[in-house]
């Protein structure tokens, strides 16, 4: 069974190993061991066998918005509802703080889509251009796609 909870630090290594998979293949950014302890209540995992098959992170950006990072779902377990699942559970997350904008900086628009984002111009996203991807190796032609949604 596949259970969706809070993540735990005894969690991080796995994590960050999935998450080194998908950046090794450029689907994803880096994330350091590091940076996932520092953020992991923002954290939620799949479990499944006691194994980590699932990840991913709110992260609360400025008033009323906040971002969905750090998503992955291993390999083996694509395309069964599970990435939707951790984001829904992100959007509750959300919901509980009262933030009503969630945006995903991703190379996998069309999967952010089907769940009901849109496509803005990363322009309208002043805190996170200036805070984060200016310091990011990739910026600025990093080619992120950048979407959002308005909670219900
Ligand atoms: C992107 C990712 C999280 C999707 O997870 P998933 O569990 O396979 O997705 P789901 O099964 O929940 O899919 C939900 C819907 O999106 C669609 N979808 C999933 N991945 C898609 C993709 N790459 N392109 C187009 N549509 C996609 C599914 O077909 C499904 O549509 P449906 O509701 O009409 O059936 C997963 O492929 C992944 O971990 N990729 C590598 C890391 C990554 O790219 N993270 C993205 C954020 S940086």
């Amino acid at each position: 069974m596949t259970t969706i909870r809070p993540a735990k630090v005894t969690d991080v290594k796995e994590i960050h190993k999935l998450i080194e998979y998908y950046a090794n293949k450029k689907e994803m950014l880096h994330r350091s061991l590091n940076a996932i302890y520092e953020n992991i209540q923002e954290f939620v995992v799949l479990e499944n066998k006691n194994r980590i098959i699932g990840c991913g992170a709110l992260h609360v950006s400025w008033k009323n918005l906040a971002e969905v990072k750090s998503l992955a779902i291993a390999e083996q377990y694509k395309k069964q509802g599970l990435g939707r699942r951790i984001v829904e559970k992100l959007q509750e997350n959300a919901r509980k703080l009262d933030i009503q904008k969630i945006f995903a900086l991703t190379f996998k628009p069309e999967f952010f889509k089907k769940l009901g984002y849109t496509v803005i111009l990363k322009e309208i996203l002043p805190h996170k251009i200036w805070n984060e991807c200016i310091n990011c190796y990739l910026f600025p032609d990093c080619g992120e796609i950048a979407l959002l949604i308005y909670l219900k």
